[in-house]
Order: structure tokens, then C-alpha cells, then sequence
């Protein structure tokens, strides 16, 4: 089985989740992007779902695929979010933002009663760290906040790597217009002492580490889709 299958298996297993009638978070990434296109046909034969997405890219893929949409200008709660990660560890802790849109992911699925994890066995992990922490920056004074993220680092014993997140030769600009500064760290353990460290610094919008925020994990593997509750 490659990943890639494993990343379906579990998007598959994730319909289980959602109820008719609900108001459901769209990730972003590889992994919702199977999430989406397999609720939306089961949404095509008539079960009716309103959907808030995490990225214009998910927004456009499944109101290209027919989902109902609606917005959290609309609305102030959804029932569920089903989103990918890059990493999770035992504790239900995760680090997300590979592909940019951890603010608005981070906004929706705090927004719901509880948020699944769809992901492939790759990103189990036993310490959160080594898929590089995104921080997501407000482009001005870029370098005297990436100076405060450095001290923060040092403040939790951790060597860390900055780098401003290109595209195309050019910093990347998230869906909010911000920029992305990434952390390879390599091993984090204390993600919760980082999170308020990060949370604390003008500048930072938000970061990468999702704490205390996923209830059940379904990871996709070569026997089957394993469910992990919290609690
Ligand atoms: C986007 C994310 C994604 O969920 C994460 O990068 C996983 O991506 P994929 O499902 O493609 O492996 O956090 O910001």
C-alpha cells in the first residue's frame, strides 16, 4: 500500500464522523483533499452537509465538487473538522502548516466539537519535531520577530533553523497574506511551553503546533485504518 492509499483509506474511514445535518470542517492538503472528494459524493447521492474550508484550494475543490458551503462569518460553530497532518505524537499533539493555511486550519477546527486527524502511518511520530514548525508572521519587522522566535527557542533549550518560506524564488504569502518563517528543530519536548512562548511574540499570528486541539486520530496502514480516541 503506498501513502498516498493510506491517505484514502483513512479519509474513507473519516465519513464515519460526520453526521447529516453537520456543519463540517474541510482541511487542506493531499490527505482532505481525499476527505473532501469522498464527502462530496457521498453528498451527491443526498446527504446533505454544509462545509467551511481551511484554504482557498480546499474551497475550490469542493465547491467545484458540489459541497454546500458556508463561512465562520456565517457561522460561529461546526460539528466537525477532518483535516491531515504532518506530524502527531502520542499525546494527540500536532504540528501542522506544510502547505500554509495552519491559521485559518487552527481557527476551524477549534471552531468545531471535535476534530479528526486523517494521516498515513508516516506521521506518527514518538516526539513532535522533526517535520520543520511553521510560524506564520505578519510580514512587517519579519526579521526583529524572527530574532524574538530565535530567543524563545533558546529560552526552551532548542536549536532551531529559521527560514522564510519561498515560492517561486519569492516569500510565500499565506492565504491571510502573511508570511511563513520554518523552524527545522528536529526533536520539541515541551511543545506546550513553545506554544506560549511563540503565541507571546508581536508579530506572530500563529504557529504550527496544535495542542490539545485533536480528539481522534485515524491513520491509515498496510492492515487497515487504526482509530486512536483521546481519553
Ligand atoms: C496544511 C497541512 C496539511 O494538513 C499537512 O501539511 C499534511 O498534508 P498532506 O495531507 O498533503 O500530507 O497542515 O497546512
Amino acid at each position: 500500500m503506498t501513502a498516498d492509499d493510506q491517505k484514502k483509506a483513512a479519509a474513507a474511514a473519516a465519513l464515519e464522523f460526520v453526521q447529516a445535518g453537520n456543519k463540517v470542517g474541510l482541511g487542506t492538503g493531499s490527505t482532505a483533499n481525499h476527505f473532501i472528494t469522498a464527502l462530496a459524493e457521498k453528498a451527491r447521492g443526498g446527504f446533505d452537509v454544509e462545509c467551511v474550508a481551511t484554504s482557498r484550494a480546499s474551497f475550490q475543490l469542493a465547491s467545484g465538487l458540489g459541497l454546500r458551503m458556508t463561512t465562520l462569518e456565517k457561522q460561529s460553530h461546526l460539528d466537525v473538522t477532518v483535516d491531515g497532518t504532518d506530524e502527531f505524537d502520542g499525546n494527540f499533539q500536532l504540528i501542522k502548516g506544510g502547505g500554509g493555511a495552519l491559521l485559518v486550519e487552527k481557527i476551524v477546527a477549534t471552531s468545531s466539537r471535535y476534530m479528526v486527524v486523517i494521516a498515513d502511518q508516516s506521521k506518527k511520530v514518538d516526539a513532535l519535531g522533526k517535520f520543520p514548525l511553521a510560524v506564520e508572521v505578519v510580514p512587517f519587522g519579519v526579521n526583529a520577530t524572527a530574532w524574538k522566535i530565535d530567543r524563545a527557542l533558546r529560552i526552551c533549550d532548542l536549536k532551531g533553523k529559521l527560514q522564510l518560506r519561498l515560492m517561486d524564488g519569492k516569500p510565500f504569502v499565506t492565504d491571510s497574506g502573511n508570511a511563513i518563517i520554518d523552524i527545522t528543530i528536529g526533536h520539541i519536548p515541551e511543545p506546550r511551553r513553545l506554544d506560549n512562548l511563540l503565541k507571546s511574540i508581536p508579530g506572530v499570528v500563529d504557529h504550527g503546533l496544535f495542542i490539545d486541539i485533536c480528539g481522534i486520530v485515524l491513520m491509515g496502514t498496510d492492515d487497515g485504518v487504526k482509530t486512536f480516541r483521546k481519553g
